[in-house]
């Protein structure tokens, strides 16, 4: 059964070593540090399978939208990949969105560094695409960035729109 343990002080350290294994490109160390710390909503975690863990997830929303959800660091280590597990920490991290009052799920992703599979995989697990492309947010001008969305209820998803993710401001 798969489940979330929330990052904490005793899982920090092998929480940011299975997130650097499956993005090996990005570190989460300071964004979990904070969480880990209450500097910020925690709803970071590892997630397992039986005693395995396989994974991590999170969730956190962008200023004031506060029913939309944006995965964090979602990902399944690579040995436990295509078996169904990434698509049931998917579903366990609806129940959560819903309980903290979020009505969509959402997914900025980049289509030249993304990991090829993760458009495919959010697809079949029912989202859509949008482009981004925020004329005060300038790194989306690049063309490269899509929202992806899922209503976490019965009814239809409002596309973003292009509101500004601020996203320039973070790569600085
Ligand atoms: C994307 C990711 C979470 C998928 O996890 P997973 O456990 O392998 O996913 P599932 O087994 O539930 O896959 C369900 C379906 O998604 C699609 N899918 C998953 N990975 C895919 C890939 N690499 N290429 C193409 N389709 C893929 C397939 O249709 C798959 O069904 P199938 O295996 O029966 O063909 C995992 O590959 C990963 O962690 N990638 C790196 C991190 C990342 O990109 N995170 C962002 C995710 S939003």
């Amino acid at each position: 059964m798969i489940k979330h343990i929330k990052l904490n002080q005793d899982n920090l350290a092998f929480a940011i070593e299975v997130q650097r294994e499956i993005f090996p490109y990005d570190d989460a160390t300071k964004k979990y540090t904070e969480m880990v710390n209450g500097e910020n909503d925690n709803n970071y975690f590892l997630v397992y399978n039986g005693d395995e863990c396989i994974g991590v997830s999170g969730l956190a929303h962008y200023g004031a939208d506060v029913e939309d959800g944006f995965l964090g660091w979602f990902g399944i280590l690579p040995k436990y990949r295509r078996l169904g597990l990434g698509s049931e920490a998917l579903r366990l991290l609806d129940e959560t969105a819903r309980d903290l009052g979020y009505r969509r799920m959402r997914v900025i992703f980049n289509t030249e560094t993304g990991f090829p599979g993760a458009k495919t995989f959010l697809k079949v697990n029912g989202y859509t695409a949008e482009s981004y492309q925020c004329p005060r947010d300038r790194v989306s001008l690049s063309g490269n960035y899509a929202i992806l969305s899922r209503s976490l209820y019965n009814e239809p998803c409002e596309p973003w729109n292009n509101r500004n993710l601020h996203l320039t401001e973070e790569e600085k």
